[in-house]
């Protein structure tokens, strides 16, 4: 695996591999890599020549009482990782090389944004638009992986590819989970003891309302109140959502049926946990 810190050195090396007309992967991450980042790796090493990985904690899509700061960081674990999992090429740029002036131009997401986590980040969803367009512009890849983890970011990632015209294949990842069903994320490492047993009820909460959907639940207000219930009965979050939408446009699903985003978000003291369950209703 090599290690690349600058633009120009990657576009070099990337010009190289594809006149050997090898195909290229690109898992985009903030780093701190657990199982989940590494699942989108296994993907793209199946399906590509080549894998790169991005890591970087993008400022612009932080908002200022956000953690970019106390984000958690560890190269060297990551750079070994990474090289294990069998990454080609990890790209780690500075803050000042991706955004070496303030920009000229930011883009500003329309649609799938003013739901879920865009309703109370405002702006976040244009920085990882903004910061995945010059990803791909750099990287040009053939394909590129997300998890469904976030699954208002690959709905958004979605449209970005749509629209802008990206000749690129995008690729939604299982979400990775601990034993007890916690979704995996670099953030958990925030969670007391107690609330990371807690946290567990995030998807068991998800499965009951599923388990209800298949037993013939079709109103997404009585599922909203199941799993708002669940929470609030075995944790001490503070749930800032449970929201039903069609997916991926994320529009208002009136009744349920067709692909179904049922999501969520908690706050714990130091922690905001999201989960979800993409359903496919007959
Ligand atoms: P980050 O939070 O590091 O996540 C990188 C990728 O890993 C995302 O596509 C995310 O959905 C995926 N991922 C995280 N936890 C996962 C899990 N438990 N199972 C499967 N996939 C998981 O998302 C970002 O970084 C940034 O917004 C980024 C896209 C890199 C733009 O800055």
């Amino acid at each position: 695996m090599r290690v690349v810190t600058t633009k120009a050195e990657l576009q070099q090396l990337l010009k190289i591999e594809k006149k050997q007309q090898k195909t290229i992967g690109f898992v985009p991450t903030m780093g701190y890599l657990h199982e989940g980042h590494l699942a989108l790796v296994k993907h793209a090493c199946q399906e590509n020549d080549i894998v790169v990985m991005s890591i970087f904690v993008n400022p612009l899509q932080f908002g200022p009482k956000e953690d970019f700061d106390a984000y958690p960081r560890n190269q060297k674990r990551d750079e070994q990782l990474a090289a294990d999992a069998e990454v080609d090429y990890l790209f780690v740029p500075s803050v000042e090389e991706m955004y070496p002036y303030p920009l000229s131009i930011k883009l500003s997401v329309e649609q799938r944004v003013n739901v879920l986590c865009g309703n109370n980040r405002p702006g976040h969803f244009d920085g990882v638009a903004t910061v995945l367009t010059k990803l791909f512009h750099i990287i040009m890849p053939d394909r590129a992986y997300f998890g469904r983890k976030d699954a208002q970011q690959l709905a958004v990632v979605d449209g970005l590819i749509q629209d802008l015209d990206f000749p690129i294949k995008l690729v939604g990842v299982e979400t990775v989970r601990e034993a007890d069903g916690l979704a995996k994320s670099s953030r958990n490492v925030y969670l007391t003891d107690t609330e990371r047993k807690e946290a567990a009820v995030l998807y068991k909460s998800l499965k009951q309302a599923e388990k209800a959907i298949l037993e013939g639940e079709r109103k997404p207000a009585q599922i909203i109140h199941l799993v708002k219930n669940c929470l609030n009965k075995h944790t001490n979050a503070q749930v800032e959502y449970v929201e039903i939408y069609q997916y991926p446009t994320l529009k208002e699903a009136a009744s349920l049926h067709g692909m179904i985003l049922i999501a969520i978000a908690v706050r714990f003291k130091k922690a905001r946990l999201i989960d979800n369950l993409i359903l496919e209703i007959p």
